[in-house]
């Protein structure tokens, strides 16, 4: 009898986009409404680490531990995850019998963030990225990132996009079976090594409202939607793709302010309205416009996902400038703040 346990390991990293992905045109392939741009944040700052093990021995089902708590993995999405990766594996064995039965093993994953899960950072996308690569290295599937990438999207939309370092688009795509709806790297992080984000912790507390409800809901009753996804997310794809391989900081930072108001403004025009930003949010808004008012041109820009938490991008020669005027706002509520960028090893503190 087989009495091997096979095991492989991977980190992946988180991803904040600046065109951001908001609506699903179908909620169980998550496919989305429109494309969306991200930044992968270092890796030494966050990412999820992920081992998967699996053996015939295994014999109580898959599982999943996430930081040290047995997690619930029987939802639609990380069952979609297993199934198309158990898939793949299979195709392998069947191509070449000699091959281990891999898939018919039960799966053992256990899975570590090296930032604190419950200071509403986004985690989801680096989670379902590792799961998947870690499989992915487990059955050792020939697969590419971009063909990882549709697995990664099952889970989690935006985690697509964490399958890559760098700057990665995430491409709608318009087939029905969600085939072409997969992420492409725009440019490698070391493209631009000098960009830089700032997190500022906000809240440590979940979020009210769960990405796919508020998704539902904006697709469902915003009026204003309709023009965002026609029209303003292809024109902020389009310039923010040319910021990004011109190294156009001022270019870039504005569509990505752009485009995180765009979104919330059609949280708050969805009925009833959602609002994920609050005041302390708004005076980190108003701390990026005064130090851009101040430098007498843009040399910062914010941006939020579903919650409050603000995360602002700048280049590293302007990190004086920026983060002596955050000082301000982190005496009035932020509750921490990291400093990360791709690839690049920074500081943190959180009180
Ligand atoms: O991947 P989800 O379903 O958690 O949705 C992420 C949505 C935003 O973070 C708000 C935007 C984005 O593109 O990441």
């Amino acid at each position: 009898a087989d009495i091997k346990v096979y095991r492989a390991s991977t980190t992946a990293p988180v991803n904040i986009a600046v065109v951001k992905y908001w609506g699903k045109r179908d909620p169980k392939l998550n496919l989305p409404t429109n494309s969306s741009l991200s930044v992968t944040l270092s890796q030494a700052d966050l990412r999820t680490l992920t081992t998967a093990s699996c053996a015939a021995s295994f014999a109580d089902g898959d599982s999943l531990m996430l930081n040290g708590e047995l997690s619930d993995i029987s939802g639609a999405r990380t069952q979609a995850c297993f199934r198309e990766l158990r898939a793949r594996r299979a195709a392998l064995e069947a191509a070449d019998p000699s091959l281990p039965k891999l898939s018919q093993m039960a799966l053992k994953l256990v899975s570590e963030n090296n930032f604190p899960t419950a200071a509403g950072l986004a985690s989801s996308a680096a989670g379902f990225a590792a799961l998947v690569q870690a499989i992915a290295n487990l059955y050792e599937l020939p697969d590419s990132p971009s063909q990882l990438s549709l697995v990664a999207r099952q889970g989690s939309g935006s985690a697509c996009r964490s399958l890559f370092g760098g700057y990665v688009a995430w491409r709608m795509g318009d087939k029905e079976d969600g085939s072409d709806s997969m992420a492409d790297l725009v440019a490698p992080a070391s493209h631009w090594p000098n960009m830089r984000a700032l997190i500022l912790v906000v809240s440590a507390a979940k979020k009210g409202v769960s990405s796919t409800s508020g998704m539902q809901q904006t697709v469902a009753t915003s009026g204003l939607f309709q023009q965002r996804i026609s029209n303003i997310v292809p024109a902020n794809m389009a310039s923010m793709e040319q910021a990004v391989k011109a190294r156009d900081f001022a270019k870039f930072a504005e569509v990505t302010m752009r485009e995180s108001n765009s979104f919330h403004a059609c949280c708050a025009d969805t009925y009833p309205p959602i609002f994920y930003m609050n005041d302390v949010s708004k005076a980190a808004i108003r701390a990026v416009e005064s130090i851009n008012a101040k430098a007498g041109k843009t040399i910062a820009a914010y941006t939020f996902d579903a919650g409050p938490n603000c995360v602002v991008y700048y280049l590293d020669e302007e990190a004086p400038t920026v983060l002596g005027a955050f000082s301000d706002v982190l005496g009035s509520g932020v509750t921490g703040w990291k400093e990360g960028s791709a690839g690049v090893k920074s500081s943190v503190k959180l009180e």
